[in-house]
């Protein structure tokens, strides 16, 4: 298995390409932070003769893409899997109070960011001839409104509707496309927004952690492990017959 990860310096694209190394897999990790180098080392010593390149670069911008997209095939002698998981939170501020040039970001990076690699990717595996596997990362976020998140809802939700698109396109070429729809996972990017959350409405950030738990059925937070499970099952010869589906990673939150 020869996987790109973007967003793989931390948090749940780091989670997903331990488990894709340990599992005997080779991964090119992109992210905007140069810390992904150290992440990079990191993630190889797992597995002794694995192969991790770390690639910085913004996947909202074209130019930067299409070179790390390069990079990463040149580095592993083409692409099986690409996880398009790199993405930012943005504020918790209600619309009318966010300025333009962040609402932009946020969907420059969630969504454009995520058309951007995708396509590119689509191309290479296009040009291999021999299938593949494109998993987006979206979010509960993406499948409901949520006050104080429309950019990044709106980002999300148009992470599931790519998604949708790019089956049909690509199912002819036997690349299959799924997204993944996160719910409240232990990562630095959740835990920004509960502390926000938390200075807004005065309670401390523990409450505020106890007060998401107890609307996750499952009574927990999410891990990094939980999504790599659902990555790796999309991947394998299992899912053959899977493509255009948003697979929730939430708990059971939106049941309740
Ligand atoms: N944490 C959650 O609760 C949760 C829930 C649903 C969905 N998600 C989604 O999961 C994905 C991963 O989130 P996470 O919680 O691990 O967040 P995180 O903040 O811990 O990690 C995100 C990574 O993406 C990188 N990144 C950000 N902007 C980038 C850019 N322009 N180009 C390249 N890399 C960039 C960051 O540097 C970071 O390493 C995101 O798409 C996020 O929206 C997270």
């Amino acid at each position: 298995m020869r996987a790109l990860v973007t967003g793989g310096a931390r948090g749940l694209g780091r989670a997903v390409a331990e488990r894709l190394v340990r599992d005997g897999g080779d991964v090119a990790l992109l992210d905007v932070d140069p810390e992904v180098e150290g992440t990079a080392r990191e993630v190889a010593a797992l597995r002794p003769g694995s192969r991790v390149p770390a690639i910085v670069g913004d996947v909202a911008r074209e130019g930067d893409v299409e070179r790390t997209v390069d990079e990463a095939a040149a580095a592993l002698g083409g692409l099986d899997l690409l996880v398009n998981n790199a993405g930012i939170g943005g504020s918790t501020a209600p619309l009318v109070e966010t300025s333009v040039e962040e609402i932009r970001r946020v969907i420059e990076v969630n969504l454009i960011g995520a058309v951007l690699v995708a396509r590119t990717v689509a191309r290479v595996m296009i040009g291999q001839g021999a299938g593949g596997c494109i998993v987006n990362i979206g979010s509960i976020f993406g499948q409901q409104g949520v006050a104080g998140a429309a950019a990044y809802c709106a980002s999300k939700g148009g992470v599931a509707l790519l998604t949708h698109s790019l089956a049909l396109e690509l199912a002819p070429y036997g690349i299959r496309v799924n997204t993944i729809a996160p719910g409240n996972m232990a990562t630095e990017m959740h835990f920004q927004d509960l502390r926000e959350r938390a200075a807004a409405s005065g309670r401390t950030f523990e409450e505020e952690v106890a007060r998401v738990v107890a609307t996750i059925p499952l009574g927990r937070h999410g891990t990094g492990e939980d999504v790599a499970g659902a990555v790796v099952w999309l991947a394998s010869p299992d899912a053959a017959y899977v493509t255009g589906q948003t697979i929730g990673v939430n708990g059971g939150v939106l049941l309740t």
